[in-house]
């Protein structure tokens, strides 16, 4: 196919990539899974792993992503299945891509579906339906909508509709195609979150002293206290695994990195077009919006009217208990009335649908390029068809949510496969293909030079920092979880069931790939 001018859409313009990218990895991500991560991993402590593994994983992989995507897109291919047989031309390369399918989608789902909770609280914060709640209200909101068993506050039917509504939006951006969909959401998304985000920064650290019960006892507390708590380090935390891997796995998830939709969006780069600087704007941009915007927010504003003790009983409760929970109620303490409270709480809600949705978007990539590309399905098509499918696999999320369900699926795609299919994509692009190949590759329309000790670090360091991370993972937390040890009998149920699905998925997308394969050799194409 080498020969042949394959026709692909491609970006409009340098700015609207870049938003596009930074899109895609800016995510609930940011907002909601760092702030929780920092605290509960030794807090200032978790900072030196965490950038130890941006450096050494994170930017690497993020060139390495743009590398394979682009150098597949220009052969035709906008998934992981093509691009590494373009890289390794061999009968399994193919088949290692399915992961680049596989992943996405299993993520696109459930995160569309707590994605459609923010967009659910952005419009009760408009209502004011969460305004004058106290914490066990507000933890009744939320409970009742998350769990379709509870129906003390929200109707049956609530969290379905704004599911069914979160994914029409999605798939109807992405049905206009990439720069009339994708590429001006970004536009508006982007620009927005960090307005939105800019702005509670600013009301939440200027929030002074703040008078808090604890105990009964009256004590003060600040917004500067909760920076204080959340970045006070812990030394004895940097000698236990457990926080390493959090750190690697924050930064995996964060930078949207091992999933292959970074590669699914470099893929309609043009082969002049640059690399090396547009990793690192994009990088970068995330790195801003996670550790100065992300971690300005939920933990200072909660530790100010909660105190230490209270931030850290609603963190243990993991990321939503602080977005959902916490942060509405931090909102109903606002001075100003309930239109500074209804303003607040739709800002916070609102930069997490965009960031939320400007993910989510990236998340249907690959499947949509691997659809047209191999069947020749319109993108219209292939959207709506994608959205039904994520509908209806989404209601078994809705409804066994609170039984473990969702759990499995974020550990096994959204944590643990990251590190594999990272790993695949660097062995075959820096050691396969060859590190000569792969430097001239990255730096070609590059308008940086990447420093040449980058080189090493790509070749021997990437590679061995993730292979160490993936078995010390699998010995550490995979294996435990996969034998699930303490679960009660009524979630392993569940959660078995969840990875029958997820398998069901797997298995009918190898089987996708193999007859992709079959019509391109009919068609008389050489595949890679
Ligand atoms: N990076 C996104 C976030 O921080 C999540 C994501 C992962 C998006 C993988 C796309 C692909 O929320």
């Amino acid at each position: 196919m080498a020969d042949e001018v394959v026709h692909r859409e491609q970006w409009g313009s340098r700015i609207g990539l870049i938003l596009a990218m930074a899109g895609n990895a800016v995510g609930l991500g940011n907002f909601l899974r760092f702030p929780v991560q920092a605290t509960e991993n030794g807090g200032g402590t978790f900072m030196i792993p965490y950038f130890i593994a941006f450096l050494l994983v994170g930017i690497p992989l993020m060139w390495i992503e743009w590398g394979v995507g682009r150098h597949g897109g220009e052969r035709g291919h906008g998934s992981t299945p093509g691009m590494l047989e373009a890289l390794w031309h061999h009968p399994v390369a193919k088949y290692l891509g399915v992961l680049g399918l596989f992943m996405p989608i299993i993520v696109l789902i459930y995160y569309c579906y707590i994605e459609s909770w923010t967009l659910a609280w952005t419009f009760f914060s408009l209502t004011g339906a969460t305004q004058g709640l106290d914490e066990a209200g507000m933890r009744a909101f939320f409970g009742s909508y998350v769990n379709l068993q509870n129906g003390t506050v929200h109707g049956f039917w609530t969290p379905f509709i704004f599911f069914f509504i979160t994914i029409a939006v999605n798939f109807w951006v992405v049905s206009h195609g990439l720069t009339r969909g994708i590429e001006r959401l970004a536009k508006i998304g982007m620009p927005l979150l960090f307005i939105f985000a800019a702005i509670l920064v600013v009301r939440v650290l200027t929030l002074g002293d703040q008078t808090v019960m604890v105990n009964g006892v009256a004590t003060t507390s600040s917004p500067l206290a909760g920076l204080d708590f959340m970045y006070s380090p812990d030394w004895s935390k940097l000698t236990d695994p457990s926080v390493w891997l959090a750190a690697t796995g924050q930064i995996f998830f964060t930078l949207s990195v091992g999933m292959g939709s970074l590669a699914a969006y470099a893929s309609y780069l043009r082969k002049t077009d640059d690399i090396a600087l547009s990793g690192i704007a994009t990088a970068a941009t995330n790195e801003t919006a996670e550790v100065v915007l992300g971690g300005s927010l939920a933990i200072p504003a909660v530790v100010a009217f909660f105190g230490v003790s209270g931030a850290v009983a609603i963190a243990s409760g993991g990321s939503f208990d602080l977005g959902f929970i916490a942060m509405p109620l931090v909102f109903n303490q606002l001075p100003g009335g309930a239109i500074i409270q209804s303003a607040a709480g739709f800002m916070w809600f609102g930069l997490l649908f965009f960031a939320g949705i400007t993910s989510s978007v990236a998340m249907s990539t690959p499947v949509l390029s691997f659809v047209e590309e191999n069947w020749g399905w319109t993108r219209k098509q292939t959207a709506w068809t994608l959205g039904a499918i994520a509908v209806a696999i989404g209601i078994l999320h809705i409804v066994y949510n609170t039984r473990g369900f969702l759990d499995e699926w974020d550990y096994w795609a959204g944590t643990f496969g990251l590190v594999v299919l990272a790993l695949v994509e660097t062995v075959l692009f820096v050691w396969v293909f060859g590190p000569e190949k792969m430097w001239a590759e990255l730096h070609h329309g590059a308008q940086i030079r990447i420093p040449r000790f980058y080189k090493f670090i790509l070749t021997y360091v990437t590679p061995t920092f993730l292979i160490i991370m993936m078995l010390w993972w699998f010995k550490e937390d995979a294996l435990p979880t996969l034998l699930m040890a303490d679960e009660t009998p009524e979630r392993s149920v569940v959660r078995w069931a969840s990875r029958g699905v997820m398998l069901v998925i797997l298995v009918l997308q190898l089987l996708l790939i193999r007859a992709a394969w079959k019509r391109r050799r009919l068609a008389g194409k050489e595949v890679a």
